[in-house]
């Protein structure tokens, strides 16, 4: 690979609060990037005229970090945009569990999976954190997929045995089982990751519902002995935080941190309910939040209070939730974590008082979204991405403004960066995105 230069206009969030925005010269080397220089200065001059490799970003267009989606379940991509008026519990009986149960074929996954990754790396998704299912081989397959599209990714195999909390026709056949096989499985997926390692196993047990004691109890064990990442649901919907109290007699953060579960960069998706008790246990341990605000709308009954999260100083990144959310790109669910946080801050009953209506200081802008998208994301799962930085690994994306099918129009006398920034996250999709790469390779244009 070498070394390779990258010149063009960035847009970026370093912090919560802060867009950087300027004309840069970025040298990458080996995928890492080792240096950065304003544009205009001698040494970017010097940087960009010593190296053999240029790429040079056109004029309108812009240079942003890849997005993180902390939250996917692969084998759910054929049935996105459907069945989102169920409750989760019955969403996930009549419609979800059926479709996963297809991946026994492993023939289906790998056409599936493919277009999957193939779709989401359009998006702009340079690192994704997938559920696939309970079985082995098509996680191998999903594992292939990302490897073959370059995409950086965690793939974990669903461990789930629960007699009640699962049908009996898609569950592991009991813990023993379910445990030798998320064993097994973190090998088998590292085996097909290729040398340079973007792909990486996460262990994945679903949910407190789906799990009996002995499996959570044994997967704690396995995220101990073996340093591989957990991944799970916590507290998503009404139903969800209700049943940790009656079955464990504690919160679901506190029932996973008992068995373990709760370790650096463990990634909890939606956790729409946990406490401010809760939000003190998952910063103290170095857990991380995936907020999926679409989905949170349709299955989580409550908007996950993501501003207050960060002021508690747990990690926080976005999430599709495909397809419990039913859009692929992350971007997309910028726009919705800004949406739902001012839902949220003004609230939405108008029969109540504006002053008792909503909950104060919840919303969130387009600078502090695109952050959760990119270095909070990188930051909740322990990845050096989410921001062209020394340091940092080169995953990237092109943003072409005024492309002809795009949704993006420049007005170069009336939009200064802070107004194209927001026009960029609010509305860019795949046509508008021309390059992307992961790891300083080119995974989409050329
Ligand atoms: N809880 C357990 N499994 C799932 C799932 O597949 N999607 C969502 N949204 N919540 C879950
Ligand atoms: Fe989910």
């Amino acid at each position: 690979m070498g070394v390779h230069t990258y010149v063009g206009r960035v847009m970026q969030t370093p912090t919560r609060d802060q867009l950087d925005t300027g004309d840069r010269v970025i040298v990458v080397d080996e995928g890492t990037i080792v240096a950065t220089h304003d544009a205009s200065s001698d040494v970017a001059a010097t940087a960009t005229a010593a190296t053999a490799d240029v790429t040079t970003i056109p004029e309108g267009s812009v240079l942003m970090p890849g997005l993180v989606d902390l939250h996917i379940h692969a084998p759910q991509w054929p049935q996105l945009g459907t069945a989102l008026d169920l409750p989760l519990e019955k969403w996930l009986f009549e419609h979800t569990f059926p479709c996963e149960a297809r991946f026994a074929d492993a023939n289906f996954a790998r056409v599936v999976y493919a277009d999957l990754v193939g779709s989401l790396l359009a998006h702009g998704t340079t690192t994704a954190v997938y559920y696939s299912s309970v079985h082995r081989q098509a996680t191998i397959e999903l594992a292939r997929a990302c490897a073959a599209a370059g995409q950086r990714a965690f793939v974990g195999r669903v461990a789930m045995d629960h007699p009640e909390g699962t049908p009996e026709w898609y569950r592991d056949a009991d813990a023993r089982s379910a445990l030798a096989d998320s064993e097994a499985s973190i090998d088998e997926v590292r085996s097909v990751a290729g040398p340079d390692g973007i792909v990486e196993p996460i262990l994945t047990p679903r949910f407190g519902p789906a799990c009996t004691d002995e499996l959570l109890a044994g997967m704690g064990e396995l995220a101990a002995a073996s340093g591989v990442r957990v991944q799970t649901h916590c507290s998503e919907s009404d139903w969800q935080h209700g049943y940790a109290f009656e079955r464990f007699g504690m919160s679901d953060t506190e029932m996973l941190d008992r068995f373990g579960l709760l370790a650096d960069h463990t990634i909890l998706a939606h956790a729409d309910f946990v406490s401010s008790a809760d939000m003190g246990l998952i910063a103290g341990r170095g857990a991380g939040i995936a907020h999926c605000p679409l989905s949170n709308a349709y299955f989580g009954n409550a908007v996950f209070p993501a501003r207050r999260a960060l002021d508690a100083g747990v990690r926080v990144g976005l999430g599709t939730d495909i397809a419990g959310g039913a859009r692929a790109g992350v971007l997309q669910q910028c726009h919705d974590a800004v949406t739902v946080s001012r839902l949220l801050d003004d609230g939405v009953d108008a029969s109540i008082a504006a002053d008792r209506r909503g909950v104060a200081n919840s919303a969130i802008d387009t600078v502090t979204a695109f952050w959760l998208a990119t270095a909070g994301g990188a930051e909740a799962l322990g990845v050096p991405v989410g921001l062209l930085d020394v340091g940092r690994r080169f995953d990237a994306l092109v943003v072409d403004l005024d492309r002809r099918g795009g949704a993006i129009r420049y007005w170069a006398d009336i939009d200064d960066d802070a107004r194209l920034f927001e026009k960029i996250v609010r509305l860019a999709g795949p046509d508008d995105i021309s390059t992307v790469w992961v790891d300083g390779r080119t995974v989409v244009g050329n």
